[in-house]
């Protein structure tokens, strides 16, 4: 089945789509990245196509989960690669907001969830956690995705997110696909 694929940018044209295609009946998947996409990212995207009528890739680097001494400036960027490996993949919308789309300014707001996401990694990297869980909030809100895809590669990044869905009564299933 041929599908279009776009681009969008703003939470506004996001929900044009998402309300479009509720409208039509499809069920949505979304799958999180911050780019540099690989295969990894792909098995997500393959899971959530098979499993949806409609599926999202995000691609936003996220700055609150960057702790002092991580480099946000040089995490490798490459969205005209990115979205050339999606469009070939069933894909039919990127979603790539800028930093002030995601947080304008006066944004203060953070979603943290101790416990879980202060052990382990989040023991050495404090606040890692607390970025993701905000970032993912806020993604799967804008979604309204049936299906979210993560890797269990991350598995306690998988954790965390389960928690906070469960939580904030998040509706989205929080689908955690194997290692590849
Ligand atoms: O695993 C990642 O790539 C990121 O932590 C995620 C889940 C996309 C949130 O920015």
């Amino acid at each position: 089945m041929a599908q279009k694929f776009s681009i969008v940018r703003t939470v506004v044209q996001f929900r044009q789509y998402i309300n479009e295609w509720r409208e039509a009946g499809f069920s949505v998947g979304l799958v999180p990245t911050m780019g540099a996409l690989h295969e990894g990212h792909f098995s997500l995207v393959d899971r959530s196509v098979a499993e949806n009528d409609r599926t999202c890739v995000t691609l936003f680097v996220n700055p609150k989960q960057f702790i002092p001494n991580e480099d946000f400036d040089v995490y490798p960027r490459n969205e005209a690669a990115d979205s050339k490996a999606l469009k070939g993949r069933l894909v039919a919308l990127l979603y790539a907001p800028p930093l002030d789309e995601m947080y304008p300014e006066g944004y203060i707001t953070s979603v943290s969830v101790p416990g879980i996401g202060e052990i382990l990694e989040g023991k050495f990297r404090p606040g890692f956690f607390t970025g993701v869980a905000t970032v993912i909030s806020k993604l799967l809100i804008q979604s309204s995705a049936d299906r979210a895809y993560f890797g269990e590669k991350d598995y306690q990044q998988l954790r965390v997110i389960e928690r906070m869905a469960a939580d904030l009564d998040i509706p989205a299933e929080i689908i955690g696909c194997p290692t590849v």
